[in-house]
């Protein structure tokens, strides 16, 4: 038996609150294209999101934020999987596997624990030091292939692969035993969200957009109605000169450079093609343009996300749904993990 050629998209995002512009152009957008070529599993990863702490009522509610968010963007429920981890308690399980796979070496160098960790990582809890194990977990759960993420998680699917390699290589024998001649764990292949899709901070052109910037204008958030999205593009930094018609033009405009990249993102076409059109143009006949396009695309992603968020039964609904249909993938995969460890199995 062989591990098949079956294409299987796994990715996941935190309920942590204030979803934006960012998480849906560089993430959820992306997810949504991938539901026509792979089937895919999209995770709301609430036991993630305890790695720091988070506040149960507002936890709860991000959960089917996020789930809303998939949903009012196009990812389709029935046909793919969505769902949150907790429900499915396979991940927690093989994570505390690949806790005894991982090194303490490896862990040592993510850089993301060590950004959230800062200077006091003594106080940081020991699940945001095994996040990635956890991580590793839901991917290969599934036995994923593909991982769409954005640059700043490559080096967790890097860790992803190693586990996946050192558990093929530790347990090669009983792994043949069990009936598989080459590995159990597929290398999942990371599937890097572009520089396009990458959305910064409207108000500083060299930061991410994030959710945790204490200026509320230097996001867009999915939650903001038409008024707020067209104040925080007028309000948005930019530089005096006009727009630049060749894409080289835009070096060292950072803040240029990520509207006209918001612009094309959401308008589907290339960079080059928004230069065709606005090249020249101030900010002041930029601006509007882009504003109208913003709200004529986000505005109804957010009314959706809204008029989802009000039928709390249909988010829970649709996320028991998912899990179940989530957990008759991983069931059969982790009693071959227990069964590969050596862990007795009561008939
Ligand atoms: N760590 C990811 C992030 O913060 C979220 C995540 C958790 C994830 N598990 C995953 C992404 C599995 C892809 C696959 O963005």
């Amino acid at each position: 038996m062989s591990i098949g050629l079956t294409q299987r998209v796994f990715s996941g995002v935190q309920p942590t609150g204030n979803l934006h512009l960012g998480n849906y152009l560089g993430a959820i957008t992306r997810f949504v294209e991938l539901q026509n070529t792979h089937e895919c599993i999209y995770c709301v990863v609430d036991m993630h999101a305890i790695t720091v702490w988070q506040d149960p009522v507002e936890l709860a509610r991000n959960t089917r934020e996020v789930t809303a968010a998939y949903i009012a963007a196009g990812v389709d429920a029935s046909k793919h999987i969505v769902f949150n981890q907790s429900q499915v308690s396979e991940h927690a399980e093989l994570a505390w596997i690949f806790n005894c796979v991982a090194r303490m070496g490896w862990l040592n160098r993510m850089t993301q624990f060590k950004d959230k960790a800062g200077k006091d990582a003594e106080k940081a809890s020991v699940g945001l030091y095994s996040y990635p194990d956890l991580m590793a977990a839901d991917i290969l759960a599934y036995r994923a292939t593909h991982v769409p993420v954005g640059e700043d998680q490559k080096q967790h699917l890097e860790l992803t692969r190693d586990i996946a390699q050192k558990f093929n290589n530790d347990f090669s024998k009983s792994i043949r035993q069990a009936g598989y001649d080459d590995g159990f764990f597929p290398l999942p292949e990371p599937l890097i969200t572009g520089a396009a899709t990458r959305v910064m901070s409207l108000k500083d052109g060299s930061k991410k957009m994030s959710k945790s910037d204490p200026s509320d204008l230097s996001r867009i958030n999915l939650s903001d109605g038409p008024d707020d999205i067209a104040r925080k593009i007028k309000k948005a930094r930019t530089d005096p000169d006009a727009l630049p018609s060749e894409e080289k033009g835009l070096e060292g405009r950072p803040e240029a450079a990520n509207l006209v990249g918001i612009y094309a993102a959401l308008a589907g076409c290339s960079i080059k093609d928004v230069l065709k059109d606005f090249g020249g143009s101030q900010f002041s006949t930029f601006k509007p343009a882009l504003s109208e396009l913003a709200v004529e695309k986000m505005g109804p992603v957010g009314l959706e996300m809204k008029r989802l968020m009000a039928d709390k039964a249909y988010i829970d609904e649709v996320l028991k749904d998912g899990s179940q249909r989530a957990r008759a993938i991983a069931a059969p995969i982790f009693e071959d993990v227990k069964r590969i460890v050596g862990f007795i199995r009561s008939k």
